[in-house]
């Protein structure tokens, strides 16, 4: 891609509501000059207890969406939507796509020194194994002991991220991996890098905590260097687009992006 203005269309990012802000915020901060077309889908989260079949329908609805906007790229920033739907969206969009697993899993695998890592996400991310698979394309001998935590999103959607009830929740759900070798933990759900001191804090700082959002913005730097379409802008637009209550994205999305959510706009579906 040569023309200025493709270089300087924006990225788009989507995820089942306000959770994919913090990967967001990172591609944001790591690749100041990129415009992104954000869109939360927030009329039908969570999309961690749906089927396969439905999060890849909504997942081909909004990447269809994107298009129009006239994305040069797409950043699946839900790990549900990118376990469930990342192949099919990678073989039929006509632009380059990318998730939060590849990325997350690489980071962990460069990271773990005992070779034993774990990974919390949802009941659907956990069940579609792609953190698992991910982790042995890169390294088949690693062993990975892997645990839905579906609470964890309502409870930092409640803005409860310091709560002795978000820690006796936590202490439940991580209680097998204090017993475990794990030296590496993939925070592997768009909340959970708001639950990072509390969850080092149960874990130990034995082990390291991997925060795909990071990961994922340095990739997209990675990807748009190689395909050769980054923006040459040094300060990039941002558009926020929700499906449901745009009041509640703007008060919820400024926990998760800051005062950088102005206005948000609505779009839905079905
Ligand atoms: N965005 C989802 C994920 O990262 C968490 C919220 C949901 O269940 O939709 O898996």
């Amino acid at each position: 891609m040569s023309s200025t203005a493709s270089r300087d269309a924006p990225i788009g990012i989507f995820d089942s509501g306000l959770g994919g802000l913090t990967v967001a915020h990172a591609v944001m901060r790591h690749l100041p000059g990129e415009s992104l077309v954000y869109f939360g889908d927030t009329a039908r989260v969570p999309y961690g207890p749906k089927s396969p079949e439905t999060v890849r329908r909504y997942s081909q609805e909004i990447a269809a969406f994107l298009l129009e906007q006239g994305v040069k790229a797409i950043v699946v920033a839900c790990n549900t939507a990118t376990a469930h739907a990342l192949p099919l969206l990678a073989e039929t969009l006509p632009v380059p796509v990318l998730g939060v697993v590849g990325p997350g899993a690489r980071a962990a695998v460069r990271a773990t020194r005992t070779g034993h890592i774990g990974v919390i996400g949802t009941a659907g991310t956990i069940r579609s194994q792609a953190y698992v698979r991910a982790i042995h394309a890169e390294a088949p001998h690693m062993i990975v002991t892997a645990t839905a935590c579906p609470l964890l999103v309502p409870l930092v959607e409640e803005g409860w991220t310091n709560h002795e009830v978000t820690h006796l929740v936590a202490r439940e759900y991580l209680d097998p991996f204090l017993k475990d070798e794990i030296d590496t933990l993939v925070l592997g759900c768009t909340h959970y890098p708001l639950l990072k001191p509390l969850i080092g804090e149960i874990i130990g700082r034995r082990v390291r905590l991997i925060d795909s959002a990071e990961e994922t913005a340095l990739d997209t730097g990675r990807l748009l260097a190689d395909r050769d379409i980054a923006t040459t802008a040094a300060i990039g637009s941002y558009r926020f687009i929700a499906s449901d209550d745009p009041q509640q994205f703007l008060k919820l999305g400024q926990r998760f992006f800051g005062d950088a959510i102005e206005h948000v706009e609505v779009r839905t579906f079905g």
